[in-house]
């Protein structure tokens, strides 16, 4: 297989690159009125308009190009077809699966894959019923009123990003708390915002061996069995997880336990049993919208040609900036309060699958894969890291993400304040037009001369808006899958396995060691001297207290 930076559709790029590195997109914006619509693509309820990018007709057409070259087409059947694209576990990658109501996959290795997932549905929705009908009770005879998900990584961002998200949908009076990470005050506050006797507790882990979830479970398990004996396991705990033998070993019964399977990575298991407190919160009815706005996302990334189609744009986009121009960062900016955990989301979805540097076959490493995801919802973003967004020297591109309806004056401030800000990274400000604003606001020349050159802002700065006319299940879904088909296209093109995580066991396997040292009453033995002087430092202020 040919390198990735030797290909010829690479070098065009590089060649194009520095042709138009200089070009300013204002030059563009004043000469040609009709690029908004041009570089705008709708699918479904979404608008992407991705003008203000450092593009031109030929920039598409070469990154395109680059696509083709690499057969992306074909690497898109894979996934959906349920090839083994995750490489290095030997396995397909299903979410797409989840959310298709035609059912059409294939037998997979003699799995009936859509059995599976229609029959996991049932037992979920079911649930589901016997809960908000208040037939499942606690175990002193009192209906549920309090769900906490017991997760982290993705059996926990998904669950908080869509029931924030989708507040305005939920159907019932049930209050819905997380515990992620193993935090004694995090696990305490819970405790005190619930009442045990109505709280259901879903342990969520994929693997059920991640320490975090497994310990908040033991401890809440053994807090329910003190006060109401053993009974309570059965009445207030579940379990979501491709490990049933071990959940089972952990002391939750067999009957509460709902499936996961291993071609379904912990990242893009929302629309699996892992969103249970979602379904739980919005209800079986919104929940299928949900999975149906994702559905329509996925035969929109399946079939629509490479020049429309949302997310190989949006991935194309992202290669062009990372490889070309050198970011190493991008903004996921909602303006939407519902929106806020997206940000915390996307960050484990693209970096946990694209922050890699080993490649499917071995090549050059000779190009930057990944890229930096951070944000922070509406405003807020302005008056923190926006200054660096429009005057740093970092190339730093925005994802706007809008909510078109507004209900009142305040939120369309907000869409307002998201437009300006997508037109400043754009325009920029000369310094003519500083100079000259200084000199209109009564300044003399020299203090007009010299404040300009602060105010100046080159802009140049690209940005994506993303602009859906609510927030719905299915809105929702949709945009969720535009991302995951977006990382997935860039771990194509990157050569990069976007399924896998191996970057995250190294601290794992080292945390039993530095744990037992930590805990052990005489001087840790057996780490390095360095670490051993920072744990013995932290002993030595505990012995203080
Ligand atoms: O961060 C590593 C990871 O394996 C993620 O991929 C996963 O979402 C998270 O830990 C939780 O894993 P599990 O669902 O197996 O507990």
């Amino acid at each position: 297989m040919q390198d990735l930076t030797d290909r010829k559709e690479w070098q065009r790029l590089a060649t194009h690159h520095r042709d138009i590195a200089s070009s300013h997109m204002r030059e563009w914006f004043d000469t040609d009125h009709t690029r908004s619509s041009c570089f705008s693509i709708q699918a479904g309820e979404i608008l992407l308009d991705y003008s203000r990018n450092r593009i031109t007709q030929e920039t598409l057409q070469n990154l395109i190009g680059l696509a083709t070259a690499i057969d992306l087409k074909k690497h898109i059947e894979a996934l959906f077809t349920g090839q083994p694209v995750n490489t290095s576990e030997n396995r397909p990658a299903l979410h797409t699966a989840l959310r298709d109501p035609s059912a059409s996959l294939a037998l997979n290795h003699g799995q009936d894959i859509p059995g599976m997932i229609a029959a996991a549905r049932k037992q979920q929705a079911a649930f589901v019923q016997r809960i908000h009908s208040g037939e499942w009770k606690g175990v002193t005879g009192k209906p549920i009123q309090h769900i906490v998900n017991l997760g982290i990584g993705g059996s926990h961002l998904g669950p908080l990003t869509c029931i924030q998200a989708l507040k305005d949908f939920a159907i019932t009076h049930l209050q819905c708390h997380f515990i992620s990470c193993v935090d004694s005050t995090h696990f305490n506050e819970v405790l005190q915002q619930i009442d045990p006797e109505t709280s259901l507790f879903i342990v969520s882990s994929k693997s059920f061996t991640t320490l975090e979830t497994l310990t908040n479970a033991q401890a809440m398990m053994a807090s329910m069995k003190q006060t109401f004996g053993e009974q309570a396991i059965q009445h207030h705990f579940v379990a979501v997880t491709a490990a049933p033998d071990k959940a089972q070993a952990f002391g939750l019964p067999k009957e509460n336990i709902f499936p996961l399977w291993e071609w379904v990575g912990g990242r893009y298991s929302i629309w699996s049993a892992v969103g249970l407190s979602v379904m739980l919160m919005i209800g079986v009815k919104h929940f299928d919208a949900f999975l149906q706005g994702a559905y329509e996302m996925d035969q929109h990334f399946r079939h629509a040609d490479f020049s429309h189609n949302m997310p190989v744009i949006m991935a194309l986009l992202g290669i062009w900036y990372t490889n070309f121009f050198g970011a190493n960062a991008h903004v996921i900016a909602p303006y939407s309060q519902r929106l806020r955990h997206l940000i915390a989301y996307l960050q484990q979805a693209e970096m946990e699958s694209n922050g890699k540097h080993v490649h499917h076959t071995p090549i050059k490493e000779d190009y930057m894969t990944g890229s930096v995801i951070f944000g922070e919802a509406g405003c807020n973003a302005q008056h923190t890291y926006h200054q660096l967004l429009h005057q740093g020297k970092h190339v730093i591109p925005v994802d706007f993400i809008l909510i078109g309806q507004s209900q009142n004056k305040q939120d369309d401030i907000l869409l307002a304040s998201a437009l300006s800000q997508a037109q400043a990274l754009m325009r920029g400000k000369t310094y003519d037009e500083a100079y000259h604003a200084f000199l209109a606001a009564q300044c003399s020349t020299d203090e007009a001369a010299r404040l300009a050159r602060h105010s100046v802002i080159p802009g140049n700065r690209p940005s994506n808006i993303l602009l859906l006319n609510r927030i719905t299940p299915h809105n929702l879904g949709a945009l969720i899958a535009l991302y995951e088909h977006k990382i997935f296209v860039q771990g194509v093109i990157w050569g990069v396995n976007s399924f896998d995580q191996w970057g995250v066991e190294l601290g794992k396997q080292l945390l039993p060691h530095i744990l037992k040292n930590l805990d052990s009453q005489q001087a840790s033995s057996m780490m390095d001297a360095n670490m051993s002087h920072i744990i013995n430092h932290i002993k030595s202020t505990r012995n203080e207290i």
